[in-house]
């Protein structure tokens, strides 16, 4: 199957990816069996189900962190085959991960700019850590964009190790947004917070969504957070696709139900 075809998989021509018949193993443990998905243009899409059902490992083989077995990963037509996740990254796909991971004393600010220039081909990641190179007007206009988009202009300054976890998720999520990717995921941005700071990410992502037309693929455990910002859902159980669909619809199924609430529950 190639880009040239007017169908791929379930995405069309004009998709910004298609991920089609993904098999990933681990030592004889099928972590994802044939997985396909498709995300379209300015689309926020969830990607749910219960621990261990291999919705790190689908994130992992997207953004290039782990090779799948199988299958085929498009980014708007392009086979990302052989390409490493900084590759992939420059092309426009950017990432958060489940586990936060910030660096305590740097400042907010030079989170974004430690990232925009790690980007950057030929940048000098140590250079711009140990603060030998200051970030030029231009660079810092871009960040601070960035900040006020985010609701983070007034916390630029402050070191990461004096923010609240909901503020750190926060940063993370404007970190990847540096580059101003074409294609973000995020996995679950929601961990861990509580509710009015999960309250408050919604509205941050929806604030994204409508200023950049940001394409975004969400993992995550928080339904009513899914429910309220993705308009389809796939839904992943054991390394297989149980559902996919609009979300309420994907939500509602029975298998969806049996896998989150035990058997009985559908
Ligand atoms: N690097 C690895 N080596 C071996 N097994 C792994 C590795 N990464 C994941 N797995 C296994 O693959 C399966 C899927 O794990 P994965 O982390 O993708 O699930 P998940 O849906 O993200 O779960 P959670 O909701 O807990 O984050 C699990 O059985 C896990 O133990
Ligand atoms: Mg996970």
């Amino acid at each position: 199957m190639t880009a040239g075809n007017a169908m791929l998989g379930n995405g069309q021509i004009g998709s910004v990816l298609v991920a089609n018949h993904i098999d990933k193993r681990f030592e004889g443990i099928a972590a994802l069996s044939d997985v396909s998905v498709h995300l379209e243009p300015g689309e926020l899409v969830a990607l749910i189900g219960p621990n261990g059902a291999g919705k790190t490992t689908l994130f992992n083989c997207l953004s290039g962190v782990l090779r799948p077995n199988s299958g085929q990963i498009l980014l708007k037509g392009r086979d990302l085959s052989g390409l490493a996740a900084h590759e992939r990254a420059r092309l426009g796909l950017a990432r958060t991960f489940q586990r936060m991971e910030l660096f305590g004393s740097l400042t907010v600010r030079e989170h974004l700019f430690v990232a925009h220039r790690a980007q950057r081909r030929g940048a000098s990641l140590w250079r711009d850590l140990t603060g030998r190179s200051r970030p030029t007007p231009q660079e810092r206009e871009q960040c601070d964009a960035v900040l006020e988009l985010v609701g983070l202009g007034d916390h630029a300054d402050r070191p990461a190790h004096s923010l609240t976890l909901g503020t750190g998720r926060v940063v993370e999520l404007a970190r990847a947004l540096v580059c101003d990717p074409e294609l973000l995921f995020l996995d679950e941005p929601s961990s861990g917070l509580d509710h009015r700071e999960t309250e408050h990410m919604g509205t941050v992502l929806e604030q994204v969504r409508a200023e950049r037309g940001t394409t975004i693929l969400l993992c995550e455990h928080d339904v009513a957070f899914v429910e309220r910002l993705a308009s389809r859902t796939y839904v992943l159980d054991c390394g297989k696709l149980i559902a996919e669909g609009p979300t309420a619809e994907a939500l509602a199924s029975p298998q969806v139900r049996t896998a989150y609430l035990g058997a009985g529950a559908a």
